[in-house]
């Protein structure tokens, strides 16, 4: 049987679909890239802004006709929006054959088993398609980065957000558990880790906490490079800023969202900080580690949002100087407390807030990368190609460790390969897109 996965959403949903993808391996499946070839389609979901949960939704109404298409066609729903509504979908959407809700990602497998039961034997599947229980690494590495969620679940109640809804409390998993899948995943060759959890820095388990975590994973060998996505900026404390700033695999990047720069919004957002206080955790961050990237998350067209309020967020653009911003209009989610107020920002007004925001962040992203030419960068290689503007020469493209993306021009004796970490001359930049020589491989 071939399976067929849609990932909507964060990099958290992107290691929940790598996760389910092997569960489907383990069964003898093999994974397609195109629907038409497909037997079973997995669509995993978000649900943060209502524009998130439609794109997925609608991808499920379009899934009627190729259901029908074939006899024994299967469609599963997994992942946030799965989870919201998962008591209607039988009802909704009958074109659904299982609904697998982001609270119960880890038994997946298991679901799987009651949805298939007789009707698949995985034991007959030829020795061809049939692939062994697949390592931790295999589960969750993709290209040279191992994606390991270490916690799932949130206990913050920012007022706009469904997130705590949909995926529950925190839970840890064990440092131990987390080891071996970043030990797995240098063995299965990844380069780098992306350490996934939604305030990834509240992370605390038999008395280890973040730090703690950060440093038994900087020790592991092979390992070039760590990441974590995302942190809150209220366990930004000076003591994670340290470890961060001392270990070597640990990136200079770090993604902070701030949401909104008004105190006022900030309170009714019950982000658990102010204004000065995320200031303050950003200059400690750069005193400490020279040419971190800062990158954040931003909201417009919160309800009570005034254009002094969103003045305030563009001053505090303009004060940080961010590498790079995601912008999202305010998105009212059913059973949120911001929800129960009425959204009452124009929807002209948050579209008119939302250009302005992001005319001011790109042209502060584009003003970051024109400093950085001339600099001398190391860049893990992920692919070799030919752009569509530049047919017939050969590109390696990767990111820097403030997580740049960045192309280089390949010379026919080119020995360099994806996964091989280069140093590079930055010769120039287009926007947040820059271009260099390589120096050395
Ligand atoms: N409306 C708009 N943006 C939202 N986000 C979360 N909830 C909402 C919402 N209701 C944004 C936040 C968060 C990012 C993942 O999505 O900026 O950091
Ligand atoms: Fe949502 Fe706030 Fe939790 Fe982030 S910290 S997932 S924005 S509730």
């Amino acid at each position: 049987m071939k399976y067929h996965v849609v990932t909507f959403g964060c990099q958290m949903n992107t290691a929940d679909s790598i996760e389910m993808s092997a569960a489907l391996n383990a069964k003898g499946m093999n994974a397609v890239s195109s629907l038409e070839e497909a037997d079973i389609v997995l669509v995993n979901t978000c649900t943060v802004r209502q524009q998130a949960e439609h794109r997925a939704l609608s991808l499920l109404g379009r899934l009627k006709e190729w259901k029908t298409a074939r006899e024994g066609r299967l469609v599963i729903l997994t992942g946030c929006a799965a989870e919201r509504i998962k008591d209607e979908v039988h009802w909704r959407m009958p074109q659904v054959d299982l609904t697998v809700g982001a609270k119960d990602i880890d038994r997946f497998s298991q679901r799987l088993d009651e949805l298939l039961g007789d009707s698949f034997d995985w034991r007959s599947e030829t020795s061809e398609s049939f692939t062994e229980e697949p390592s931790p690494a295999a589960r969750g590495t993709k290209g040279f980065v191992a994606y390991v969620t270490i916690m799932r679940g949130c206990n913050y109640s920012c007022s706009y957000c469904i997130v705590p809804a949909v995926r529950g409390r925190e839970i840890y998993r064990p440092l131990e558990t987390i080891l071996g899948e970043v030990k797995a995943g240098v063995e299965s060759g990844a380069k780098e880790t992306l350490l996934l959890g939604q305030t990834v820095n509240s992370y605390h388990h038999d008395g280890r906490d973040f730090s703690e975590l950060l440093t038994q994973i900087d020790r592991v060998p092979g390992l070039k490079r760590t990441r974590f996505i995302s942190p809150h900026p209220h366990y930004m404390n000076t003591r994670t800023i340290d470890t961060i700033a001392t270990l070597p695999t640990v990136c200079e990047h770090v993604h902070l969202p701030v949401q909104s720069g008004s105190d006022l919004i900030l309170k009714r957002m019950r982000r658990n900080y102010d204004r000065v206080g995320y200031i303050k955790a950003v200059n400690y961050l750069r005193e400490k580690i020279p040419n971190v990237s800062v990158t954040t998350d931003l909201i417009v067209g919160f309800p009570g949002e005034t254009e002094e309020d969103f003045k305030q967020t563009l001053t505090l653009v303009g004060e940080i100087g961010f590498d790079s911003a995601y912008c999202f209009k305010y998105s009212p989610r059913p059973g949120t407390t911001a929800a129960e107020s009425v959204d009452d920002v124009p929807r002209q007004t948050k579209e008119e807030r939302l250009a302005r925001l992001l005319e001011a962040t790109e042209a502060q992203a584009a003003r970051r990368a024109s400093q950085m030419v001339g600099s001398v960068q190391e860049i893990l290689t992920e692919e070799i190609l030919e752009l569509p503007d530049t047919k017939g020469i050969q590109w390696a493209t990767g990111r820097t460790r403030g997580n740049w993306n960045v192309r280089c021009q390949l010379d026919i004796n080119s020995i360099v390969k994806p996964g091989d970490l280069v140093a590079v001359k930055l010769t120039a930049a287009h926007g947040r897109s820059l271009e260099g020589n390589i120096c050395s491989a």
